[in-house]
């Protein structure tokens, strides 16, 4: 029997409540298919910030790396400012990780309200895989004359050869495992002229070492345009850490509820641990109330279990998602529904026994 240790931060607010729904749902899986866990908490969150002055301690990382996956809630929470909470916590495990893969399926269930008028389930069954490491979001630059009327910001954006290959050829490996084989880059080479040129050179000869896969490209502005007009288009969309910030936010919100959407941080080579949380944060104004939606959290969960080489179960974990939402079972109240966390909890538990 395989066992995992699987390292878990619940953090604040809802994330106490969905990360446990999470677990059981796992643990379901796990029974079905002969899946064995250890899971050890950690009380990394604003909670402890404000009893130590730390979101976590400073050998951290040390502690998570000999796990096999991060289990992550959400952190944040009024009282302690955001970027605290963020840098503190969420960045130093992406980047000290190297989890440069930033991954978000969007699909569209039966049984949610979609946004898009008439688009019927399954239409809608995408990939946004972001580049988590460099690009835009890079800290070189810097501010001078400050307050002067010559006052000038530069802020520089960092793509290397290495950092591009990588990001891209795991958008294609993911599309190769794909039914419709399918890559879309993201680009903006019209108006950004060294970095954006750059990144369609490389896609371009990545293209090449995939004859199998098909692919397109527009440009970002075009492209936030068809995911809404044309969402159906799309099978894997690769981007830069600016634009695939952009688009696995929008992505999300075109199929619906904020409650369902998952993530997974990914270091594809394997040498430091993965982390896998829903896309959604604390939630303060419905904490503690037990009616959060554990859905994201849940399909996080099988997205761990399919990077831990668990596709069979991690299917099972999605059809009974999509068997619960397309029932008349309980629901959420942002689905419409009035049952709490812990019902609809109940029942992806019993459709996973069934899946
Ligand atoms: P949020 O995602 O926590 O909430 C936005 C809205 O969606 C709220 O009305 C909330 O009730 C609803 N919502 C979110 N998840 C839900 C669920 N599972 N079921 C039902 N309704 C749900 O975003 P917000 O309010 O901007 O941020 C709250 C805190 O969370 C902040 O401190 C923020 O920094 C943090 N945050 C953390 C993230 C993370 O840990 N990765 C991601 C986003 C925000
Ligand atoms: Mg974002």
């Amino acid at each position: 029997m395989a066992t995992h240790k699987i390292a878990v931060i619940a953090g604040d607010g809802i994330g106490k409540e969905v990360v446990p729904a999470g677990i059981e749902v796992i643990e379901a899986a796990g029974r079905r298919f002969g899946i064995d866990f250890q899971w050890t908490a950690f009380d990394w969150s604003c909670e402890r910030f404000a009893k130590t002055g730390e979101m976590m301690p400073k050998d951290g990382l040390d502690q998570l790396r000999p796990f096999d996956s991060i289990f992550l809630g959400a952190v944040g929470w009024p009282g302690v400012p955001d970027h605290v909470s963020l840098w503190g916590l969420l960045i130093p495990i992406r980047r000290g990780f190297d989890q440069y893969a930033n991954v978000r399926p969007v699909r569209l269930f039966e049984g949610v309200q979609c946004p898009l008028a008439g688009r019927k389930p399954g239409e809608i069954d995408f990939y946004v895989v972001r580049e988590n490491t460099e690009g835009e979001y890079s800290a070189a630059g810097g501010r001078m004359f400050e307050g002067t009327d010559r006052e000038f910001v530069v802020q520089e954006a960092v793509f290397t050869r290495q950092g591009v290959d990588r990001i891209l050829k795991y958008a294609f490996d993911m599309a190769r495992t794909r039914q419709r084989k399918h890559v879309t880059s993201a680009t903006k080479s019209n108006g950004i002229i060294h970095t954006m040129p750059f990144w369609d050179e490389r896609f371009a000869a990545m293209k090449e070492r995939y004859s199998d896969v098909t692919t397109d490209q527009f440009h970002i502005d075009i492209l936030t345009a068809h995911f809404v007009r044309n969402p159906h288009w799309f099978d894997v969309v690769v981007g830069s850490n600016l634009f695939g910030d952009i688009l696995s936010d929008l992505g999300p919100a075109v199929v619906g509820s904020i409650g369902i959407a998952p993530s997974g941080n990914i270091n594809p080579e394997r040498a430091h641990p993965s982390m896998f949380e829903p896309v959604h944060g604390s939630a303060p104004d419905i904490a503690g109330k037990g009616i959060a939606n554990p859905i994201g959290q849940v399909w996080s969960g099988a997205m761990m279990l399919e990077h831990l080489g668990h596709k069979e179960a991690a299917d099972a974990v999605v059809r009974a998602i999509a068997v619960v939402l397309a029932g008349g079972g309980p629901k959420t109240p942002d689905l419409g529904g009035n049952g709490g966390t812990r019902d609809l909890t109940r029942a992806i538990v019993e459709a996973v026994k069934a899946a």
